[in-house]
């Protein structure tokens, strides 16, 4: 989606990657945006306002009050105003933790958070900051509460910071946080409501043991995150999980197959697109011992079948989209595709066993009715994975 045309409000504030907005101002205006500039007067320590000046062709606000206590609009006395209603994107671009402290609790003190805080569209943020800062509580919290108002995050990212030491929390480079401007436009799921299983499904053996799986969740909030990215009303339907959910889902608890059979049922209504991520334990405990087992002697554990939610979904799927998920050891195409047509799915996302838990990339082939449509050369990321669903299922003539 081009940016061609956009007016991009960016705001910049204190932080050591202030000088990096600068490459990102250009790559907006080589697009053909029109931008306009707001700085925070800590950001001005860091990089002159001349500079955002010169290449953004128009005057950089920084004061909501010139030194003389009057308005800073030398036109209009309400410039916070007006430069509100102007963009058709605001991306803030170093993000500190001050800034997001002030966004989060819709404070309005200075020039950028007044606009923020008057402004309707959609932001993006690129946070910075020192590791530790990003891992503060109060700035978990508050990218949690901006994130669930519909902020978008371009994550910071692990590299060398200022400090002297790699860990998170360096600014996402420019072209990403382009990259992320951009698919906000694109929106190909917007006005969608996607379901998502996720995690790994709990059988009681007794009140403390339990059947299970060792899926991390880690798969399934990724393609949660790449469907609310992509515009998607996303509800996430989670067993156990070892890892955080994303923002800006809806999340709904269960532990057994059951209650995730029931809950999937429900939301399955309203959908029009299901990911059915979650690994569901194939088997449960014929019985559930009512007292703990004693340890002693060893013993038999008699298994049983559970339901197919998948297969029970599939038959009445209508017009709905529903990608599947296998794990398979040996025939893995054949399985896979035999799999997709049993359970009416539109894609099967076939995975090995070695890859899929617990790390942060995978190794997948992607089938569809008339074979295979994708397939990772190297382990990819799981975030890449799950764009790359989003887009086929995107595809898809609805
Ligand atoms: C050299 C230097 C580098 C800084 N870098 C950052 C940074 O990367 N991220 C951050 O959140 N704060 C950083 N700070 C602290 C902010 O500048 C400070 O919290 C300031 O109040 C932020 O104001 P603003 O949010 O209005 O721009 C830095 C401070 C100094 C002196």
């Amino acid at each position: 989606m081009s940016l061609a045309g956009k007016k991009i409000l960016l705001g910049v504030t204190g932080g050591i990657s202030a000088y990096k907005a600068v490459f990102l101002l250009r790559l907006f205006k080589k697009a053909g945006a029109d931008v306009k500039v707001v700085m925070t007067e800590a950001a001005t320590e860091f990089v002159t306002a001349l500079t955002f000046e010169s290449l953004s062709e128009h005057p950089v606000h920084v004061r909501m009050f010139e030194d003389d206590g009057k308005s800073a609009g030398a036109i209009s006395p309400v410039e916070h105003i007006d430069l509100a209603k102007w963009p058709d994107l605001v991306v803030i671009a170093p993000a500190t933790a001050n800034t997001l402290a002030n966004f989060a609790h819709g404070r309005a003190d200075d020039l950028l958070a007044t606009i923020v805080s008057a402004y309707e569209g959609p932001i993006v943020l690129a946070p910075a900051m020192n590791d530790v800062m990003w891992e503060n509580p109060a700035t978990q919290e508050n990218m949690r509460i901006l994130s669930d108002r519909g902020f978008r995050v371009a994550p910071p990212e692990r590299g060398d910071l200022a400090c002297g030491y790699e860990a998170t929390g360096r600014m996402a480079e420019p072209e990403t946080i382009f990259a992320a401007a951009q698919t906000l436009f694109a929106s190909p799921l917007r006005g969608k409501k996607v379901l998502v299983s996720v995690g790994g499904t709990e059988e009681d053996i007794d009140p403390v043991r339990v059947v299970s799986n060792r899926s991390s969740g880690k798969m399934g909030f990724a393609v949660a995150e790449a469907a609310r990215d992509a515009g998607a009303d996303v509800t996430v339907v989670a067993a156990r999980t070892s890892v955080a959910p994303p923002h800006g889902v809806r999340i709904t608890r269960v532990r057994t197959g059951d209650e995730m059979a029931s809950t999937l049922r429900r939301e399955f209504k309203n959908a029009d697109v299901l990911f059915m991520v979650a690994a569901v334990s194939d088997f449960k405990p014929a019985s559930t011992l009512a007292q703990k087992k004693k340890s002693g002697e060893g013993w038999t554990l008699e298994l049983a079948k559970t339901d197919d939610i998948l297969a029970a979904l599939g038959a009445e799927k209508g017009k709905r989209v529903v990608v599947g998920f296998a794990l398979e050891t040996e025939d893995e195409e054949q399985n896979a595709r035999a799999k997709l047509a049993r359970k009416h799915c539109d894609f099967v996302v076939l995975n090995k066993p070695g890859d899929a838990f617990g790390l942060d990339t995978n190794v997948v082939a992607i089938y569809d009715a008339k074979g295979r449509v994708y397939e990772s050369k190297a382990p990819e990321s799981k975030r890449e994975v799950a764009r790359r669903l989003v887009e086929l299922v995107s595809g898809l003539p609805r």
